[in-house]
């Protein structure tokens, strides 16, 4: 099933109405607002669960649209244009007359924004007409939806529309990147490598993701959490684990991220096995390790989240 023009007509709509729509993007599906209505923002954190103080990234259809919602410094410009449409969210100083609820920014003077490249989100945000504020579409602290089944188990009853688009290609969230006056932060690891970030700036990039800076707002150390408890680092399972492989060597079982060890496979994985093994009722998982280069570093960092001890801020 795949979403098709009168669908995403119809899902702009009840957008514009200040219904909740969820619809897909290449990192993972989105829990969709118009951005510009304050009530239908909060309809999005209660749909959530999610604490108010976490701040919602605004999804826009191009680089031309995302322009008139911030202040670009030519930094902020060039990873705009290298990495548009695409799994990176940029976070600016607000432009004057910035149409975006200030709930969705949490009250804060920037806002995060991105482009998605996939054609369903395109054509919902070309349709919507307006920014679609757009958290993951799981109940908070839970694990991304990588696909529409995933949204309808969670948040069916709380959703005008969920608009279908198959399995999401990157399947971790977009990473995000921070350009305020003190200079770019990597705030979130995610679709886009750091090193490609890096490339992009011509030089390296100060990383204030949890890990970093275990205080940060919004950045809850136990995220992306399964029902399962996790043992990570596992080379194998013990009596009453599922196994979560990742490489030829630790490809045992059903469930491995990627049997030939790529990590673009394994991102593109990881919560549909997560969500996967939940469903059986297992009570723990040992993951195989991953390395920690190119997606690496966002595989290792949703894993360290869902591995954290439950309820800890
Ligand atoms: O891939 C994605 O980014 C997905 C899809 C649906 O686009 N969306 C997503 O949204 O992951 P969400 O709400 O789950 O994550 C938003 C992230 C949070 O880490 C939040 O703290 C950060 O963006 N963020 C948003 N606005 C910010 C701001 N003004 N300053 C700092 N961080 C911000
Ligand atoms: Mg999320």
């Amino acid at each position: 099933m795949s979403a098709n023009p009168p669908d995403i007509a119809a899902a702009a709509e009840a957008l514009r109405q200040g219904e909740l729509v969820a619809f897909p993007t290449e990192t993972v599906y989105g829990l969709g607002a118009d951005a510009g209505n304050d009530q239908a923002v909060a309809r999005v954190y209660a749909a959530k669960g999610r604490p108010a103080f976490n701040p919602l990234i605004a999804h826009v259809p191009s680089a031309a649209a995302a322009f008139r919602l911030g202040e670009f410094s030519p930094e902020a410009q060039a990873l705009a244009e290298t990495f548009w449409p695409g799994p990176l969210s940029l976070v600016v100083p607000r432009s004057t007359g910035c149409p975006v609820s200030l709930l969705a920014s949490s009250g804060l003077d920037s806002i995060a924004i991105r482009v998605p490249a996939h054609p369903v989100a395109l054509a919902l945000l070309e349709a919507a007409g307006r920014p679609v504020v757009a958290p993951s579409a799981n109940p908070s602290g839970r694990i991304s939806p990588t696909t529409a089944e995933h949204v309808r188990r969670h948040l069916k009853d709380k959703v005008a529309v969920v608009l279908d688009g198959g399995r999401c290609r990157v399947g971790v969230e977009s990473s995000v990147v921070s350009l305020l006056a003190d200079g770019p932060r990597l705030i979130r690891h995610g679709g886009v490598p750091r090193t490609d970030i890096e490339r992009c700036l011509g030089h390296a990039i100060l990383v204030e993701t949890h890990a970093a800076r275990p205080h940060a707002p919004g950045q809850l150390l136990s995220h992306y959490a399964p029902h399962a408890e996790l043992r990570l680092n596992a080379e194998a399972p013990r009596e009453g684990e599922a196994y979560l492989g990742f490489g030829p060597l630790h490809a045992r079982g059903p469930w491995t991220l990627s049997a030939s060890g790529d990590l673009v496979e394994a991102a593109a994985n990881l919560f549909r096995l997560l969500h996967e093994i939940d469903a059986t009722g297992i009570s723990s998982i040992a993951v195989a390790p991953v390395p920690h280069h190119g997606l690496g570093e966002a595989i290792n960092d949703r894993l360290q989240r869902a591995a954290a001890p439950r309820g800890m801020a």
